[in-house]
């Protein structure tokens, strides 16, 4: 794992999720290839960004005996999914974490003012002192994740991590101003957005690509 010391982001430069990110980059990957590499990627990416959850002793009978084993100490976790490409990293997440706690926060991006509109919100009652991992493949101009972290943190979540695919300079910037607490979590940190508000050079629309619409 590959500290880039500014703006509170870590790159996850892992050998196989930089390799699947290659082939989900390439416009030749099927939409099936496309959502099978963003699951793997999500199973890979999961397991760094909880790696330092707290852990309990419980007390267990193995078949032989009683012993004191490791637990994952607290609340639930909950994860949240920016839809509707949040959704591909989510299913990856709750392979390895099934028990988590899920919301759904609908955000879409205007394609002309670049600013969000939502359009649903659905999370866990109690959102406070659990860690919550919002998640969505792609953080360009961050408007979108701004806004979901918005509306968590009014909900009375304190914990936050964000976790991307690709992160655009400009967004992680944005993303560092208004949420400074955040921390983020990409596997890349891409080269600039385009004057359409696309990250150069990305992978294109994550949902279209997803779930081929366009
Ligand atoms: C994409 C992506 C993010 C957003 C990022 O969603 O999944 O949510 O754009 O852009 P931003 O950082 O400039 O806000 P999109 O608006 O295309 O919606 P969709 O997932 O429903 O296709
Ligand atoms: N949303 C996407 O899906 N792709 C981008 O490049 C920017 C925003």
């Amino acid at each position: 794992m590959h500290d880039v010391s500014r703006e509170n982001v870590t790159v996850l430069d892992h050998p196989l999720i930089q390799h699947k990110l290659t082939i989900m980059r390439d416009k030749g990957t099927s939409i099936a290839g496309f959502r099978r590499l963003l699951r793997e990627i999500a199973h890979l990416m999961c397991y760094e960004v909880t790696r330092d959850l707290e852990l309990q002793m419980i007390p267990i009978d193995t078949p032989m005996t009683e012993m004191m084993s490791p637990t994952i100490k607290g609340k639930k976790l909950v994860f949240a999914s920016i839809l509707r490409a949040g959704n591909g990293l989510l299913d990856g997440m709750l392979d390895l974490v099934p028990a988590a706690r899920v919301a759904h926060i609908g955000i879409y991006r205007d394609h002309e003012t670049l600013l969000p509109v939502e359009y649903y919100f659905k999370a866990p009652s109690n959102l406070e002192d659990r860690l919550i991992i919002v998640v969505d493949p792609m953080l360009a101009t961050a408007n979108s994740a701004t806004a979901a972290i918005d509306k968590l943190k009014e909900r009375g979540a304190n914990n936050i991590r964000f976790l991307c695919l690709l992160a655009a300079p400009e967004g992680i910037k944005r993303f560092g101003e208004h949420h400074p607490d955040v921390p983020i979590f990409t596997a890349s940190i891409d080269s600039h957005l385009n004057e359409k508000g696309y990250i150069i050079p990305g992978l294109g629309d994550a949902g279209d690509r997803m779930y081929g619409t366009k």
